[in-house]
């Protein structure tokens, strides 16, 4: 029989696979974020320092950029390939979708990291000991380097939530995948959120000036660049959601909670704020402050933000074609990728999963339980945990259904993909009894009994 490529199921049952990703992934945007604002607010600053013979602005530059080093480089450097790490085993096949078209932009993509790099060691060590004009060349390719890796990364995310144009499914081609309608919305939208962490963080060194003057004087820079950052992100903002495609509209419809556009107004509110306080009154910013407002920023803006992206793209992990459960959903001919779900629908996942134990291939009274638990591990984990912690907790969500409910909403919404956030998740009948008897089984979807499973699957023979 046909085995599907698929692989191993990671599954965190405290947090949920996804959680642990973007837990990491929210500290790695803090510290990528700021180093990009960073650099352009830099070759602001160097600019004008050149031109109106202000060596403390340039004074100021070095020390924001010992900053970068010891906290964004240091911090992104962990954080990156944690990134590569979890993802890679969360979602395996997302990854290789997005290596199979993306290599070579990746790859171009480091070349700017490098340059970012070798550009911000160089600003810093150099200051002071090359010619002025030479150290505004060095932190203006700092500038263009930073900026460029976000262009690249921002490409490679809009091609993750929908390929840029219809014809990639059919003629494939790297452009036609990476630039979008909405790719410049993101990119004007994240620049501006950019400079906003790059004027939060920039003011931890602003508050240690000790000439007064020069104190106020960076402070109030940076609350006018702060205040003129957040209000073009938010229009930014606005912008992308209009270019959305009819999908995401529904599916943000549908999903986002009610209080969320309120919760957007309220980050813009308390951002400017913050902001406008320091601008009137330079004397209250502290490090500490700064440091907090850089905290609620990862929590309050980062963290809403990036899931909010990753729920647009539900029920599909990249290119509208490899659904967050692995399974490939649609035909894609320029790649030779073909929809595994009439198989599915056939066979069943149990036949044709490589890493299912060899006894339940086939569901009888015995092993139904362990059936059921081994088809929402690979089915549902990577959105929702089994237990009640963490990433969208499945009890929750069935809370009220008894085991015949359940079954009816399977078989009946799941297998036929009515859901608009949810994949089609073709099974076959003995296999929806199995994951409805699971879920509403008392105790089952507790972390101990989880744990119970993942060692069953590594006992000798289980493959
Ligand atoms: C692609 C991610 C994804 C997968 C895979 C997934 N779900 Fe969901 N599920 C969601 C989202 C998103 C929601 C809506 C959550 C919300 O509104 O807060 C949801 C909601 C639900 C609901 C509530 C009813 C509804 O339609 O909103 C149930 C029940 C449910 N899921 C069960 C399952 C089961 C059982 C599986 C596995 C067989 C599964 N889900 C797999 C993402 C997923």
């Amino acid at each position: 029989m046909e085995i599907l490529g698929m692989y191993p199921t990671w599954y965190d049952p405290t947090l949920g696979s996804g959680w642990v990703l973007g837990i990491i992934a929210v500290i790695h945007v803090l510290a990528s974020h700021t180093s990009v604002g960073a650099a352009l607010v830099f070759a602001w600053l160097a600019t004008v320092a050149y031109q109106r013979k202000r060596p403390e602005l340039l004074e100021y530059v070095r020390r924001y950029g010992v900053l970068l080093l010891v906290f964004s480089y240091v911090l992104g450097s962990i954080t990156g390939p944690g990134i590569w790490f979890s993802a890679t085993v969360a979602s395996p096949r997302g990854i290789s979708a997005l290596i199979h078209s993306y290599v070579w932009v990746w790859a171009t993509e480091w070349v700017f990291f490098v340059g970012e790099v070798v550009g911000i060691y160089a600003l810093v060590y150099l200051a002071n000991k090359v010619d002025q004009k030479t150290h505004l060349n060095l932190v203006r390719y700092f500038a263009i380097a930073s900026w460029g890796t976000m262009l690249i990364i921002v490409g490679i995310l809009s091609f993750m939530m929908w390929p840029g144009q219809q014809a990639w499914y059919t003629e494939g081609g790297t452009l036609n995948g990476f630039y979008g309608p909405y790719t410049f919305g993101q990119v004007i939208t994240r620049t501006a959120f950019m400079l906003v962490c790059a004027a939060v963080v920039g003011g931890i060194i602003a508050s240690r000036i000790t000439d007064a003057a020069f104190r106020q004087e960076m402070t109030r820079k940076l609350a006018l660049l702060g205040i003129v950052a957040a209000v073009a992100g938010y229009f930014g903002l606005q912008w992308t959601l209009t270019t959305l495609p009819e999908h995401a509209r529904e599916v943000m419809a549908a999903r986002l909670p009610d209080w969320f556009v309120p919760s957007l107004w309220a980050v813009l509110g308390v951002t400017v704020a913050y902001f406008a306080l320091t601008w009137v009154a330079p004397r209250i910013l502290t490090p500490w402050l700064s440091v907090g407002m850089a905290i609620a920023v990862m929590v309050f803006g980062i963290w809403p933000e990036e899931t909010a992206r990753e729920s647009l793209r539900k029920p599909w992990v990249a290119g509208q074609y490899v659904y967050s459960n692995q399974v490939i959903g649609r035909d894609v001919p320029a790649l030779g990728v073909k929809s595994e779900l009439p198989l599915l629908q056939a066979e069943g996942m149990l036949a044709v999963h490589p890493f299912v134990p060899a006894g339940l291939r086939e569901i009888n009274d015995e092993n139904k339980l362990e059936a059921g638990r081994t088809l929402a591990t690979i089915f549902c984990t990577n959105c929702h945990t089994l237990g009640d912690t963490g990433m969208r907790p499945i009890k929750r969500y069935i809370a009220g259904m008894d085991e015949e409910a359940l079954q009816a909403y399977i078989g009946g919404a799941l297998t036929l993909g009515a859901s608009p956030h949810m994949p089609t998740m073709p099974m076959t009948e003995a296999e929806v009894g199995a994951i409805a008897k699971f879920l509403t089984s008392p105790g089952t979807q507790s972390v101990a009994e989880v744990g119970a499973l993942a060692k069953f699957q590594d006992s000798p023979g289980a493959h």
